[in-house]
This record gives structure tokens, C-alpha cells and sequence, in this order.
């Protein structure tokens, strides 16, 4: 006889769960495409919320009950699979495996909100931009649960390929269509709400959905580091706007800044000069900026030399070639073109054009 263990809502969560850290792991390298990593990765944690829930709550399947969380059980797993008998429905390296990938999305997700927010001001925990915090280490940390997790994750389907050719227990036909043979014909089948099913799709589409077309939403929202230069430095943004976009100067070193500012009848190929009283209060301005946090400081430059001239900007921007600013008609030192917060001086991948 075939019964229903896996209900319509556990094994949506499954896939879907599945689906979003596989590929929020294969965009990890994409800079460009960092935004996207992350919804991905919060929408992997929004996966592990509701399953939580499930577990704790939800269909018989799914429940805690269906798991064999016995060491004892894990280990005659191991040591005698061929004999082994399943005395719940998963079995207990599924059990451990499901648990594990659990707490590791949760921690890569927590180091990936810690990270955005110490690094860029970005999200939940946005005020550790102003904390003394490394995001050097939260990165790796980031990186490493989420190795672990991907192997965790390979090593599960490994398990589930022995399982299924090895012991020809047919567990892959039993996650898509949720059906296993049993011999005893007493037991029930589980419940299997479409409507629950429905519900629970429909709230992570929804969530996703959110965070794909409102990117200021409060998992990336970046308001704490923008500057209001206008209003900080009103000579500067007045006068330095007129040819171009309006460079931060506090994203280069103040020792740029005053090259820049000392040169300006020689800058870049014209004559910026200002006149003696103009110059004074922008040079006035600039020194206030010390203070100001800036998420980059790009290496002291030569006089008239582009920043993008420099090796700090040529890897952050290495997946563009020539080719590219030709086609799409933008200059690389049109850095608003991309940036859309760059005249607040705010650099980040949730910003980006
Ligand atoms: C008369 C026009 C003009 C004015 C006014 C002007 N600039 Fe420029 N600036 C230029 C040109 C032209 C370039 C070269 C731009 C390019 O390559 O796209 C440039 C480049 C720059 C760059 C280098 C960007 C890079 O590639 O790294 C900085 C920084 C800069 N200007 C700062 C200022 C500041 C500060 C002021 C105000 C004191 C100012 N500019 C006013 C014309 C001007
Ligand atoms: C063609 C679009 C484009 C232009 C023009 C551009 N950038 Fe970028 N920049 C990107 C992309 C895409 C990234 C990678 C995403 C990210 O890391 O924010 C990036 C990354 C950066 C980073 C690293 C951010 C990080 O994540 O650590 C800095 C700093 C930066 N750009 C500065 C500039 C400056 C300064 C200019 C102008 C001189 C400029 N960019 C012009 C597209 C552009």
C-alpha cells in the first residue's frame, strides 16, 4: 500500500529551500549581482523561519515527531547501513543533516546581516557601521558556515543517492510525490493541506517579492551612511558640480583632496579655477571631512591622477572591460551612472544601477 508522508507544503519548503541556497551560494563571486545574493540568502532564512514552525507546529511529516535525533541511532545508521531499519519516518542522517542545514543558514544569515551592516551601514544592524567592528572576520565566518553548509547540503545528497540506488528504498520518487510503500495496511496517511500549501508559497513569493522590488526595504535600506553634502559643504557641491558629478572628498585622502584643490587651473585637462575667497571656504569645507566616516578611502593619488587609474578601483571593477563603457555609453568616472547613492558618498551593492 502507498502512503502520504511528505505533505504538499513539507516538500515545497524542501525544494524551495534547496533552490535558494544553491544558488544564492553559485552568485556568492558576482559582485554586481551581491543584492541578489542576498535575497536569495534571507529569503533561505525566511525558509528556515517556516520550517521551524513546521517542525514544531505543522503536518505529521514534517514534524519533530518524524525525526530520529538518536546518537545511539546515527551511529547503527552508519556502522550497519545495509541492515539498518528506519524507526521514523526519516532516517536518522536525514534527520541530523535537515537540523544542521538549519542552524548553518541561520548563522550564515546572521554573519551576512552583520557584515552588510558593519561594512556598508546596510540592513537590520546598520548602526555597526559606526561600531568598531571587522568586517574582514565577519566575512569569513560568513563564508565559512556557508562552505559548510554547501557541503552539508552535498554530503545529504550523496546520502540520498545511496539510499535510493544502494538500498532501492525509492526516497527520490518519495520527495517528489510524497508516497512511500508501506507493507502494514493500519496506518493513515498524513495530511496533505493544498491549502496550507498555497498559504506558505504564497507568503515567501510575496516576501521575495518585497525584497526584489522595493530594494530600500529594511534588509538593505543604506540611509546611515549617505552624507548630505549639500548642506555639509554647500560652496563645494555648488561650484564641483558644474562639469561633473559631484566626487565625495572624503573618498580620496585629504592629502588628494588638496592636490586637487591646489591644481585647479591645471585639473584634468581644463581650468577649474575659482576665485581666491570661493576656494577658501571649499578648502574650509574639505577639512571638516577628516572626521566623516567613509566606507572607502582610495590610495593617495598623483595630481591629476583618476581614481580609476588605481589598482583598488580596477579590481572592484574588473567585470566590466572597454568594450562595455562603449556600448553602454558611460564613462567609468560617471561614477553616479552606477552608484545612485555616490553623491551622498555611499558605495554599496543595494545601490547600484
Ligand atoms: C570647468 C569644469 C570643472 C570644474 C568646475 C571642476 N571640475 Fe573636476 N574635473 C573636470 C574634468 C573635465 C575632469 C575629468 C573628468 C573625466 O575624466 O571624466 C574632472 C575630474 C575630477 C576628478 C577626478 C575624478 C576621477 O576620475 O578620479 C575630481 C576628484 C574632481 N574633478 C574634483 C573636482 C572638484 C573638487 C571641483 C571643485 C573644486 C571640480 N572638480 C570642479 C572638470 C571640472
Ligand atoms: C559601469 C558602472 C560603474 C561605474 C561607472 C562605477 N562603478 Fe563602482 N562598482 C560597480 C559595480 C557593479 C560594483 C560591484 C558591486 C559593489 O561591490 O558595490 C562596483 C564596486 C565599487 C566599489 C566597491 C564596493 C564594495 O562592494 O566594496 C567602489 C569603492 C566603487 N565601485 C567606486 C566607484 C567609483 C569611485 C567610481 C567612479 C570613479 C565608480 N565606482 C564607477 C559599477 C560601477
Amino acid at each position: 500500500m502507498k502512503i502520504l508522508i511528505f505533505s504538499y507544503t513539507t516538500r515545497i519548503l524542501h525544494f524551495l529551500f534547496a533552490t535558494f541556497i544553491l544558488s544564492s551560494y553559485l552568485l556568492s563571486d558576482i559582485p554586481s549581482l551581491l543584492w541578489l545574493h542576498s535575497t536569495l540568502g534571507i529569503a533561505a532564512l525566511f525558509i528556515v523561519l517556516l520550517r521551524v514552525i513546521w517542525f514544531l507546529f505543522g503536518e505529521e511529516g514534517a514534524k519533530i515527531s518524524s525525526f530520529d535525533l538518536k546518537y545511539k541511532s546515527l551511529k547503527y545508521y552508519i556502522l550497519e547501513y545495509f541492515c539498518f531499519k528506519n524507526s521514523k519516518i526519516r532516517n536518522p542522517a536525514a534527520s541530523y543533516s535537515a537540523i544542521l542545514m538549519w542552524i548553518l543558514t541561520f548563522l550564515v544569515g546572521i554573519t551576512g546581516i552583520v557584515f552588510i551592516g558593519a561594512k556598508y551601514g546596510s540592513g537590520l544592524l546598520s548602526f555597526l557601521y559606526f561600531r568598531d567592528i571587522d568586517p574582514h572576520f565577519i566575512k569569513e565566518m560568513h563564508e565559512l558556515f556557508g562552505n559548510l553548509l554547501i557541503l552539508t547540503a552535498g554530503l545529504h545528497v550523496i546520502g540520498v543517492i545511496a539510499d535510493n540506488y544502494l538500498k532501492q528504498s525509492g526516497i527520490v520518487k518519495t520527495m517528489l510525490d510524497g508516497t512511500i510503500k508501506v507493507k502494514a495496511e493500519n496506518i493513515l496517511p498524513f495530511s496533505n493541506s493544498k491549502l496550507t500549501a498555497i498559504f506558505s508559497t504564497s507568503l515567501i513569493l510575496l516576501f521575495i517579492l518585497y525584497l526584489v522590488s522595493y530594494r530600500d526595504n529594511i534588509f538593505f535600506n543604506t540611509q546611515v551612511s549617505h552624507n548630505d553634502y549639500k548642506s555639509l559643504a554647500p560652496v563645494m557641491y555648488a561650484e564641483c558640480k558644474e562639469c561633473h558629478v559631484f566626487y565625495p572628498p572624503n573618498l580620496t585622502s585629504l592629502q588628494t583632496q588638496m592636490n586637487i584643490l591646489n591644481n585647479l587651473e591645471n585639473h584634468f585637462g581644463t581650468d577649474a579655477s575659482l576665485d581666491n575667497k570661493t576656494l577658501a571656504l571649499i578648502i574650509q569645507e574639505t577639512k571638516l571631512f577628516g572626521k566623516i566616516k567613509s566606507q572607502y578611502k582610495f590610495e593617495d593619488l598623483e595630481n591629476n591622477e583618476s581614481i580609476t587609474k588605481t589598482e583598488q578601483w580596477k579590481h572592484f571593477h574588473e567585470e566590466f572591460d572597454d568594450n562595455w563603457y562603449v556600448e553602454h555609453k558611460i564613462k567609468r568616472t560617471n561614477c553616479k551612472a552606477c552608484h545612485i547613492g555616490f553623491e551622498d558618498g555611499s558605495i554599496n551593492p543595494f545601490e547600484i544601477k
